[in-house]
C-alpha cells in the first residue's frame, strides 16, 4: 500500500519527540486524524498506536472526524457566554441533531466552540465557513438551520 502520508513523514525523522507536529501536520492536510492516520504515524515513528491516540486525544487541537460541509464555530468567549452563547449551542444542536465537536452522519454540518472569534461587540456570534453570524437570538438560528434532523 502506497503510503498517503509519506509526504508529511518526508518532513521528519522519524523521533517519537515528533509525534505532536505530525499530528499537526496530517491534521492540516486531512482535516481530521483519522485511526488510519494515526496507524500509519505509529508505524513511522515506532510506538505503539495507544500512545499516538492517548497523545491526540489529551490535545482539544485534534479532531477525530472530518469536518461537516458547513463547519460552525460557536464562540465561548465571556462577552458571548454572557449574552446567552449556551442557549445558542442549545439551538444548534437541537437543529442539526448533533453535539458540539460531533459531525453529522451525512457530513453536512459539524460544530465546534472557539474561545474568542473576535467579533466581540456583536455577540453572541457564529461563524459557518468563516462568515460571521452575529447578534444571534435563539430566533435567528432557527431560520439559519431550520430543522435539518
Ligand atoms: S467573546 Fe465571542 S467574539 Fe469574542
Amino acid at each position: 500500500m502506497t503510503n498517503q502520508y509519506n509526504k508529511i513523514f518526508n518532513k521528519f525523522k522519524g523521533n517519537s519527540e515528533e509525534l505532536i507536529p505530525i499530528l499537526q501536520n496530517v491534521q492540516e492536510e486531512l482535516g481530521y486524524l483519522s485511526e488510519e492516520s494515526m496507524a500509519s504515524i505509529a508505524k513511522f515513528l515506532r510506538i505503539p498506536k495507544s500512545k499516538v491516540f492517548g497523545v491526540a486525544t489529551f490535545y482539544a487541537q485534534f479532531r477525530f472526524k472530518p469536518k461537516g460541509k458547513n463547519h460552525i464555530m460557536l464562540c465561548r468567549g465571556t462577552a458571548c457566554h454572557v449574552k446567552g452563547a449556551p442557549r445558542i449551542l442549545e439551538e444548534i444542536e437541537n437543529n442539526l441533531g448533533i453535539k458540539e465537536g460531533e459531525t453529522s452522519a451525512d457530513l453536512e454540518y459539524s460544530i465546534e466552540s472557539v474561545a474568542c472569534i473576535g467579533a466581540c461587540s456583536l455577540a453572541p456570534c457564529i461563524t459557518v465557513n468563516e462568515k460571521v453570524h452575529a447578534d444571534l437570538t435563539p430566533q435567528k438560528i432557527e431560520n439559519l438551520f431550520k430543522k435539518k434532523n
